[in-house]
């Protein structure tokens, strides 16, 4: 893992890590913008991020040919090495939510938005946006999230996990696909039970079934109550 160079960029607030980072022209691979605070986090569909100062907001930049795995590997790839991270410094107990959230205690302590630049329609960059709960937010979480939002409940130095998430992902990116997909599978939230989910390819409707897993392309397999089984490209657990 020690071989992948990243360079950091750090601040103290930002409007959002992933804007600075894809603006950036020069960023290399694996350059990642961190700051203590955001004031215009970017979270999924649009949503905006709560990035209160004792969370971790990093963007990592990804150079496509970089990549081992397909592009749509790279959200799975990060959940993985932010978990396997947090576990490193002694932080248990979490599971990934479909697609891209991670949670402990029934709880989101992280999410991720990867966004990418184009150049004459083909995708030259990818940044990894990442948002983590470390600790309790002073005033506790807000009104809309605060029956959802937990925290990891890491203590230690924010810069040093930074570096750690990073070279992480670097490694990922580099290793096969199958391994990504299979660990992946082990570490999901909910697997063999019953979940809802909202199909955001079906016009929002709601499927209910027992989790598989997912497959190579990280699709949600869930076996539905006619024993068929029924894939989703994209979507949320609700
Ligand atoms: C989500 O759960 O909806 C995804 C949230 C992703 C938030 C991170 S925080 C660092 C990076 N910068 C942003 O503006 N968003 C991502």
């Amino acid at each position: 893992m020690n071989k992948y160079d990243v360079i950091i960029k750090k601040f103290d607030e930002v409007d959002s890590t992933n804007r600075i980072a894809l603006e950036s022209e020069t960023a290399p691979h694996l350059f990642t913008v961190v700051a203590d605070s955001q004031t215009g986090g970017r979270g999924r569909l649009g949503r905006s991020f709560f990035s209160y100062s004792g969370g971790l907001y990093m963007s990592v930049v990804l150079d496509v040919t970089e990549l081992n795995i397909p592009l749509n590997l790279c959200t799975p790839a990060a959940a993985l090495a932010v978990k396997d991270s947090l576990e490193h410094f002694g932080v248990g107990g979490i599971k990934i939510k479909w697609v891209n959230d991670l949670y402990k205690n029934n709880r989101k302590i992280c999410g991720i938005l990867t966004e990418s630049r184009s150049d004459k329609g083909k995708i030259e960059k990818i940044v990894v946006g990442i948002g983590i709960n470390l600790t309790e937010p002073e005033e506790g979480f807000p009104e809309d999230i605060k029956n959802k939002a937990g925290c990891a409940g890491y203590y230690g130095n924010k810069q040093t996990l930074a570096v750690d998430i990073t070279k992480r992902i670097g490694a990922l990116i580099k290793s096969e696909r199958d391994d990504i997909i299979s660990r992946y599978r082990h570490n999901m939230a909910w697997l063999g039970e019953r979940v809802t989910v909202t199909d955001y390819s079906e016009k929002n409707k709601k499927v209910s079934g027992v989790i598989i897993g997912v497959d190579e392309n990280c699709f949600l397999s869930l076996r539905l109550d006619d024993g068929t089984e029924k894939l989703l490209s994209s979507g949320e657990i609700v």
